[in-house]
């Protein structure tokens, strides 16, 4: 057993370390199934494989295997972001990792960006964001309900090691609260994004992107109607993004039998200057 103080933010995969007492690891079984855990000194993991000793894995490098007392192995890793997204408590539906990826590629969201975004739900798409606009980046987050609002202040401290300081959750609804807001990006997974294009348009500085998720078509054509009918937003566009996994054995080499398909679409605008007409 080690004597390492737990992290006070989560060590990212390939940190030099070794594994500590407290720190958030993941277990992946021989059929690939995934865990995330704690790491406690003096105590055991319990799983169907068995129970696993914590003392067994503190001290050790990432990427070690260890044996249950079933005699069952499991691979101990440092969660990626997506372990953190997909095992992540939740409240709200979240943001898949394919869609996170592509909303920060899509809205060109870098490093120092001021991004404004709603529905925070369960915190995953906002971590995405937290990690893309980097220190010198802020991103204010909007939820209408307490009991999502506060699932994702607990993903997002636990996901960073407290309250990251460029981050600011409001509760209330983000139409009335881009009122008194200025900022480059704006990002939308609720169920209206139509209702909050007026109040985005006063809030989005000429230039900056509005990106919204939506999981159907009649939500695509409420939004881009709301998008048209004002001149002041161009280039909208709508994409959908397929991930499909392949299944590579030998010379069986193939695409999955199974993958996540749809999620929802993703539509993006510029917010042009006043005068565009
Ligand atoms: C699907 S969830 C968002 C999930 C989140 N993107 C994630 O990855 O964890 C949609 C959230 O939007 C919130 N919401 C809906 N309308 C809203 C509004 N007008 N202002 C702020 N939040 C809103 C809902 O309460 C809900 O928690």
């Amino acid at each position: 057993m080690s004597g390492d103080a737990p992290p006070a933010a989560p060590r990212p995969p390939g940190h030099p370390a070794a594994l500590a007492d407290g720190e958030r690891v993941l277990f992946i079984d021989r059929k690939g199934r995934r865990y995330l855990t704690t790491l406690r000194a003096g105590q055991d993991y319990h799983y169907h494989g068995g129970a696993v000793a914590y003392d067994d894995i503190i001290g050790r490098a990432e990427g070690s295997k260890v044996r249950s007392a079933k005699g069952t192995s499991l691979l101990v890793l440092r969660p990626t972001a997506s372990d953190w997204t997909l095992k992540g408590k939740r409240g709200a539906q979240v943001v898949y990792p394919k869609d996170q990826a592509m909303i920060v590629g899509l809205a060109d969201i870098g490093p120092g960006a001021q991004v404004v975004e709603a529905g925070a739900g369960s915190g995953a798409l906002t971590s995405a964001l937290l990690r893309a606009v980097g220190p010198e980046g802020r991103v204010t987050s909007f939820e209408l309900r307490d009991d999502h609002a506060d699932i994702a202040e607990r993903n997002v401290a636990e996901r960073f090691g407290g309250a990251p300081a460029n981050w600011e959750l409001r509760r209330g609804d983000v139409a009335e609260g881009l009122a008194a807001i200025s900022c480059d990006r704006l990002v939308l997974d609720l169920l209206e994004p139509e209702r909050v294009v007026a109040a985005a348009v006063d809030a989005l500085r000429p230039g900056g992107l509005l990106c919204a998720y939506t999981p159907t078509v009649p939500q695509v054509m409420r939004l881009r109607e709301a998008l048209d009918a004002d001149a002041r937003w161009g280039h909208a566009e709508t994409v959908e993004t397929l991930v499909r996994g392949w299944h590579v054995d030998g010379l069986a080499v193939r695409p999955n039998h199974r993958m996540v398909a749809h999620t929802a679409f993703l539509s993006t605008a510029r917010r042009l200057a006043d005068e565009s007409g």
